[in-house]
């Protein structure tokens, strides 16, 4: 069967777009990425696309007057490459409703909290200083609101009381590199849609107690 075709958008380290094409190194796995787009110009992330052989492109939003301007050309290059699902990962710019509408149950986001909570930055500071027990990843359609959108998957860690932020984020990072990869491959499997802004799965496993729901199987 034909993979569906990822461009994957970043802003930074892209440790999240490694674990995408470690994932898509699997022939079974049903998605292979077709571009990696950065707005940073030498983004580390960059780099490993390449490695990867995968066509990379910096768009510098720097190099444009507003944000429509910025997100024409995104989307130019994501149609050349027949781009059908966008994933962010770790893009540091909040798009248009225009753009988000466009690109509506075929654009992603991954963050570093159990939405609806602690939404925005400097999460991890925030879940320590409000002492929660448990934080993770969320893995969302992404709606014109900030971190806003039906969730696919989340994955959850506990929060320990003598955490530091790093660690924490070292934590919720390791989930995401699971979680991203999933909620990929069960959307490319068709077993994704979206009823009532609710997320609905097909085949849906949960495990009592498991701490990554649904379970990658
Ligand atoms: C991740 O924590 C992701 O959840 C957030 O930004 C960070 C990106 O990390 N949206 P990386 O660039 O994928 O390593």
């Amino acid at each position: 069967m034909a993979k569906l075709k990822v461009g994957v958008l970043i802003s930074g380290r892209g440790s999240n777009l490694q674990a995408l094409i470690d994932a898509c190194a699997d022939e079974d796995y049903p998605a292979e990425i077709v571009l990696a787009i950065s707005n940073v110009p030498g983004a580390a992330g960059l780099a490993r696309a390449e490695a990867a052989g995968i066509p990379t492109v910096v768009v510098d939003h720097k190099a444009f007057d507003d944000r429509e301007a910025f997100e024409k050309v995104l989307g130019e290059a994501l149609s050349a490459a027949s781009a059908e699902l966008v994933c962010l990962a770790g893009f540091m710019r909040l798009l248009t409703e225009d753009f988000v509408n466009h690109w509506r149950d075929r654009l992603i986001n991954i963050h570093p909290s159990l939405l609806p909570a602690f939404r925005g930055i400097h999460i991890h500071e925030r879940v320590i200083e409000y002492g929660t027990r448990f934080s993770g990843c969320t893995v969302h359609f992404v709606r014109p609101a900030m971190d806003d959108g039906p969730i696919i998957i989340q994955a959850v860690v506990p929060v320990f009381q003598d955490d530091s932020p790093d660690l924490l984020a070292a934590r919720v990072l390791a989930q995401e590199h699971r979680a991203y990869p999933l909620a990929v491959r069960l959307i490319a499997e068709s077993r994704v849609r979206v009823a009532s802004e609710h997320v609905v799965i097909g085949d849906f496993r949960c495990e009592d107690g498991a701490m990554i729901n649904p379970v990658p199987e």
